[in-house]
């Protein structure tokens, strides 16, 4: 078994403050005009929760979209899969993505893709963190960015690690000790 430890990459605290200062670009570009939050489960569960409240509109509306990409490792592929789609139609509404982290870029572009024929009026895309360095879809724009990170496994605030850790309130990344034997 392989043995690892987290150690903080992104404070609680930097975090807040990041969110607060998208929210209010968020709040000031949509200037009161109805858009539709898509959280992606359920990595962006944490963010979501924190950023929305913080979003001065009063035709703020929510939905959820849950994809699995299929791969090996730590390594998603292009094989995208819905587990669960939006409930109710984006045809003519403005409708803000809200990602947790794009990596290969294989699973957002997927959604994107998909909610973009749906023939929404804008489609934009907020990422809390983005991981530039194993980007395959390069024609990915992120409207509104937390952090740039370097290549790391990161948990914590909605991301997981085999499912665990995403209850942790600040941003880690996993250190696999045999990299520490290198
Ligand atoms: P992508 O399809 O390679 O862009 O990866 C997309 C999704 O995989 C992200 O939205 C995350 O939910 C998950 N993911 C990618 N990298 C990490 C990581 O370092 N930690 C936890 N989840 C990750
Ligand atoms: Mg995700």
């Amino acid at each position: 078994m392989e043995n690892y430890h987290i150690e903080k990459l992104i404070s609680e605290q930097e975090i807040n403050e990041k969110v607060v200062s998208l929210a209010k670009q968020i709040t000031k570009d949509y200037n009161s005009e109805e858009v539709v939050l898509v959280g992606t489960l359920k990595g962006s569960i944490i963010f979501l929760g924190n950023i929305m409240p913080l979003i001065d509109n009063d035709n703020l509306i929510v939905d959820f979209i849950s994809a699995s990409s299929y791969g090996s490792g730590t390594m998603s592929s292009g094989d995208v899969h819905i587990l669960k789609d939006l409930d109710n139609s984006i045809e003519g509404k403005n409708v803000l993505i809200i990602e947790d982290l794009i990596d290969t870029g294989n699973t957002i572009s997927y959604i994107y893709n998909m909610l973009k024929a749906r023939k929404p009026k804008t489609i934009k895309l907020c990422s809390l963190l983005d991981k530039p360095s194993r980007r395959i879809h390069k024609e990915l724009k992120i409207d509104y960015l937390g952090f740039t990170i370097e290549d790391y496994f990161v948990v914590g605030y909605g991301m997981d690690f085999a499912e665990r850790y995403r209850n942790l309130p600040y941003i880690g990344k996993v250190i696999f000790d045999e990299e520490n034997n290198k």
